[in-house]
């Protein structure tokens, strides 16, 4: 078993939100009952992340420490830093070069919901991997994503980023785990034209080099961004549909890390009297064991 590092990738201001983010993060906002941030926080300790680098602005900065503080409520350990402008989803791997030191990554969009049945097998896989992972999702309008070609045995031809005439319709989901030596690949990326060190630039060079995977997320699985009013307000109902269902809850942080034994039961009773006007608090209540 591979341990990586996590980072998410919070910054950015958000524009296609205003007036919701004038003032606040984007990954702050609800997704139906917990900040956004949760969501991808969840996958990155589902894949076994414990140590995990929060890239923001410095606005936010603050606030994700008020929301998360050291992780040590949670048996894991969250690092802080700042992007003073946005430069390009593969800058987190310069801004981070020092907290990933000589361990493997695995990268999340602060703004990147996923969930799907085995999940967390699939996620393991690619924690296990020698080469870098990515995700491909069928998407109707693609043009806005980054766009990965396969072949017949779902090997990638090609990638490109926001493509205007798009060589298939899977998506490139804003999940990625690389080898360390992504840190020497990021530095060497070019801007694009539109200014930025793309991640797709890099997920190019592990395509040339013969080490990149695209594992497909099937029909049954759920991939949302939450970028404009409509698709937030769609992924905040789909939880709530769910939840309200299955009685189950979608990224709770606390239920992770609790059935991976990273806490224990009387750190557990705690997070719940913390939780206990509300729903959540009953939940977390009802997986004590
Ligand atoms: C970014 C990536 C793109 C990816 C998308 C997923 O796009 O550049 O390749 O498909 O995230 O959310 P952006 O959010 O910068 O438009």
């Amino acid at each position: 078993m591979k341990t990586r590092k996590g980072i998410i990738l919070a910054g950015g201001t958000a524009t296609r939100l205003f007036p919701l983010t004038t003032a606040i993060s984007k990954q702050l906002l609800p997704v139906y009952d917990k900040p956004m941030i949760y969501y991808p926080l969840s996958t990155l300790l589902l894949s076994g992340a414990r140590e995990i680098l929060i890239i923001t602005t410095p606005r936010d900065v603050q606030s994700f420490k008020n929301l998360l503080g050291d992780g040590s409520d949670w048996g894991v350990r969250f690092e802080y830093k700042v992007q003073d402008k946005p430069r390009g989803l593969a800058d987190a791997f310069i801004v981070g070069e020092e907290f990933i030191g000589n361990d493997d990554v695995v990268m999340i969009l602060g703004d990147n919901m996923f969930y799907g049945q085995d999940f967390t097998v699939m996620l393991k896989r690619a924690r296990d991997r020698e080469d870098a992972t990515i995700y491909g999702y069928l998407v109707k309008d693609v043009s806005s994503y980054g766009v990965v070609e396969m072949d017949s045995k779902g090997k990638a031809i090609s990638i490109e980023e926001k493509p205007e005439h798009p060589k298939s319709n899977y998506a490139v989901p804003g999940l990625y785990f690389y080898p360390n030596d992504v840190v020497e690949i990021a530095k060497n990326v070019k801007p694009s034209p539109r200014g930025e060190i793309e991640i797709t630039s890099v997920n190019m060079e592990y395509l040339k080099a013969g080490r990149l995977k695209v594992d497909k997320l099937g029909r049954g699985f759920q991939w949302f961004d939450t970028g404009n009013p409509s698709s937030l307000l769609d992924a905040g109902n789909f939880v709530k549909s769910v939840q309200e269902r299955q009685g189950m809850y979608i990224c709770s942080p606390e239920e992770i890390v609790y059935n991976y034994g990273w806490i224990d039961n009387a750190q557990m009773e705690k997070l719940v009297e913390k939780h206990s006007k509300v729903e959540y608090g009953d939940y977390l209540r009802s997986l004590l064991k």
